[in-house]
């Protein structure tokens, strides 16, 4: 491609960066509609973010996707944040309009919009359990709670942080039932496992070099669904076993595209090209 004066810039802020396959992805997605765009990565150092963030406005960048450690500290220097954005606390797309920066978080419809196609699954009158409490889980809660499911279980390794999120979704959510698990609680994972229709790995464990979380999945039922958000490798443990036991089960590379496309047709207006940007990513 060439770069021009009127090369409008998108980028990711993040630290670290260098392991995002976002760049891939966009400057594909770009290069198919032949838009006169380009995508960066930025690896910012949380010293450096106020700097970096009050650029996007200054530089006239025209959009960024926010990860890791900046997704909550962006939302200090916006002008207006979307409904799913509000509610997750997180930010991860951000559009500038002429100088008026909007922040959105496609994590939460990319996380729909995965399960719906991998899976086959829409959580409304549903029951779904998620292993997590980080940021990621946020995002699916948000998700599921904004979709009605019926009653969600938030598991977690540090039970204080599972119960914070919990009592948080409960005020906003009075519809879904929400409860805090400890993931030490075998007896108690073993009871809602065999009233869960969707289980979700929100949790960093399962990542290349981590074992994944040790989940009984004997006690699912035989419908029930898995989809795990680690998408390195493509195919966790969790997975693994959960095919082995016969169900239907996803990793997250499909997330990542569909918040992709989510962040690309808010940047564009234009239908993002999902055949170009799947095969960027893989
Ligand atoms: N597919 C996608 O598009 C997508 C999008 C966002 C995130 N992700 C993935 O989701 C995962 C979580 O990200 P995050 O932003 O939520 O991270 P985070 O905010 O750091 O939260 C990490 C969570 O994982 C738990 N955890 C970490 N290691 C564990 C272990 N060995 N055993 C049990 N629990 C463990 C933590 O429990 P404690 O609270 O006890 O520490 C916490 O609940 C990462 O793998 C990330 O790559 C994927």
């Amino acid at each position: 491609m060439i770069i021009k004066a009127t090369t409008k810039v998108y980028g990711i802020f993040g630290h670290p960066v260098n392991h995002s396959l976002s760049p891939q992805m966009h400057n594909a997605a770009f290069q198919a509609l032949r838009l006169d765009c380009i995508y960066l990565a930025f690896d910012i150092h949380p010293k450096d973010f106020e700097i970096a963030a009050r650029a996007i406005k200054s530089m006239g960048i025209s959009g960024v996707n926010i990860t890791i450690p900046h997704k909550e500290s962006i939302i200090f220097f916006l002008d207006e944040i979307s409904p799913e954005a509000n509610i997750t606390g997180a930010v991860n797309t951000v559009k500038n309009v002429d100088g008026k920066l909007i922040g959105y978080n496609t994590d939460v419809s990319g996380f729909l919009r995965a399960i719906k196609e991998d899976l086959g699954f829409h959580p409304k009158g549903l029951s779904a359990t998620v292993v997590g409490a980080g940021g990621a889980a946020r995002a699916v809660l948000t998700s599921l709670c904004m979709n009605e499911a019926y009653q969600v279980y938030v598991i977690n390794r540090t039970l204080d942080k599972a119960k914070r999120l919990a009592s948080e979704f409960k005020k906003g959510f009075k519809d879904t039932f929400i409860q805090a698990v400890s993931l030490d609680d075998k007896d108690e994972i073993k009871n809602i496992l065999g009233k869960t229709n969707l289980l979700v790995n929100a949790t960093s464990a399962g990542m290349k070099g981590v074992d994944s979380v040790e989940i009984p999945l004997e006690y699912l039922q035989k419908e029930a669904v898995i989809y795990d958000l680690v998408y390195d490798p493509r195919e966790t443990n969790l997975l693994k076993t959960a095919k082995e036991l016969g169900h239907k089960a996803s990793g997250g590379l499909s997330m990542l595209l569909y918040q992709g496309v989510e962040s690309f047709e808010i940047w564009t207006g234009k239908d993002a090209p999902i055949g170009v940007m799947k095969k960027a990513l893989e």
